[in-house]
């Protein structure tokens, strides 16, 4: 059985004694419960809904053979990866966090692919981020190996839903607490005896475009409970490895605000709210991120809401919005504005905490979409 090889080889890797250094306050053993409690969250995920919706259900929705049977791999890799992050922290002598309960906002088979997608690239975002954190080589490999399997699922679905497979040639790492700010609105309540991890949420901050988004597309943002409306000094920036893209920003009041979307920045990507403008890090970032898929200009299908489109396999099918889950379609339909941002890279090679390469921020991208389903 792949799972129980997987529970071995874990512990054959020799996970044990996680060291007590630690890098930027946070131990190896948290950083490890850090990613099972992503996993747990994954692997719950694709779990329910392989029981919500038949092989049947996803060929009506286009998503023709052998997809089902990728979708199964891909839901038994997350199991994989809960069964090995958990028998590497108990031979470490950590206790593993037990998986949570959990609320999803898809009801259907596109909104529960969408949210699959956008789990999938957190899930990447997330390990690149930890990364610069772990202390331990062996463990940084074994997350390593784990990375590069997220970012092939990512590929895989977001090329089913129509999106570029890899829209950009650097992935954007998220921290530890922008990631539980974007993960934690799925969980219901998790077990007293799981202990508590040394991250926190910011206030959410929801997109609320419909339609397709793109270089110089004008994005709605609303910033969630917590957030101080009254708060001067709010800027906006989007994440990327090279540091924080600072995008102009204009505020409606009342934790409503609008950005546009700079050039260099592709597919699944982040932004958040900052107090002041130097960098974006735990100290200053007063809400989000908020999830955002920029799409290519000419892109074929306009994406919806959670990053619907047209979809591989699926040349007859047409979308409805009302296939979009209700919690997460906060959208509507964004102008597009010729103005171009201004993508002024951050001169900070850190960001975060983490080295990020410096150098010029990416190619021009264009259209495409997506609100993140984060609540
Ligand atoms: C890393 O972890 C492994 C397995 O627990 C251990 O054998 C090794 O000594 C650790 N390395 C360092 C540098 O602490
Ligand atoms: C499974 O179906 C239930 C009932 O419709 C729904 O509440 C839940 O969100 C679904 N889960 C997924 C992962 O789509
Ligand atoms: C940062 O904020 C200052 C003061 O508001 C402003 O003058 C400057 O243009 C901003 N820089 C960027 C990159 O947005
Ligand atoms: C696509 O077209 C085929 C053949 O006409 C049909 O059987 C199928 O139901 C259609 N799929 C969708 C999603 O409309």
């Amino acid at each position: 059985m792949k799972v129980t090889n997987i529970a071995l080889a874990g512990a054959a890797l020799g996970l044990a004694n996680a060291t007590p250094i630690v890098k930027r306050g946070i131990s190896d053993a948290d950083i490890l419960n850090y990613a099972l409690t992503l996993e747990h969250l994954e692997a719950s995920f694709y779990e329910e809904g392989l029981k919500n919706y038949t092989q049947e259900d996803f060929v009506k929705a286009g998503m023709n053979d052998p997809f089902y049977a990728n979708l199964r791999e891909v839901a038994s890799d997350e199991k994989s990866h809960v069964e090995f992050l958990t028998s590497a922290l108990k031979a470490a002598g950590a206790s593993p966090v037990a998986a949570c309960t959990y609320n999803f906002p898809s009801t259907d088979v596109n909104s529960f692919l969408a949210l699959a997608s956008v789990l999938e690239g957190v899930g990447v975002s997330a390990y690149l981020g930890a990364a610069a954190s772990i202390m331990n080589d062996t463990y940084l490999t074994a997350a390593g190996s784990i990375l590069t399997v997220e970012a092939r699922h990512s590929a895989y679905l977001r090329a089913s839903l129509g999106e570029a497979p890899y829209a950009q040639a650097f992935d954007n790492p998220l921290d530890f607490n922008e990631v539980f700010t974007v993960a934690s609105p799925f969980i219901a309540s998790c077990p007293s005896s799981n202990g508590a991890l040394p991250v926190k949420a910011f206030p959410a901050l929801t997109m609320s475009n419909m339609d397709t988004v793109m270089t110089g597309t004008k994005v709605n943002l609303m910033a969630g409970t917590g957030f101080d409306a009254s708060a001067t000094d709010i800027n906006a920036a989007f994440i990327t490895v090279t540091g924080p893209v600072w995008v102009p920003l204009e505020s409606m009041g009342d934790g409503k605000f609008t950005v546009t979307v700079p050039k260099g920045v592709a597919g699944q990507s982040y932004v958040v709210l900052t107090k002041g403008n130097k960098t974006a890090t735990d100290d200053n970032i007063v809400a989000g991120p908020a999830i955002v898929e920029v799409g290519k200009k000419g892109a074929k299908g306009s994406m919806m809401g959670m990053g619907m489109g047209n979809r591989i396999g699926n040349k007859n099918m047409t979308m409805s919005s009302s296939a979009m889950p209700t919690r997460a379609s906060t959208s509507s339909m964004s102008g597009w504005s010729s103005t171009s941002a201004t993508a002024a890279a951050s001169s900070s090679p850190v960001f975060n905490g983490a080295k990020r390469i410096s150098g010029s921020i990416f190619g021009v991208v264009g259209a495409g979409v997506l609100a993140a389903a984060l609540m």
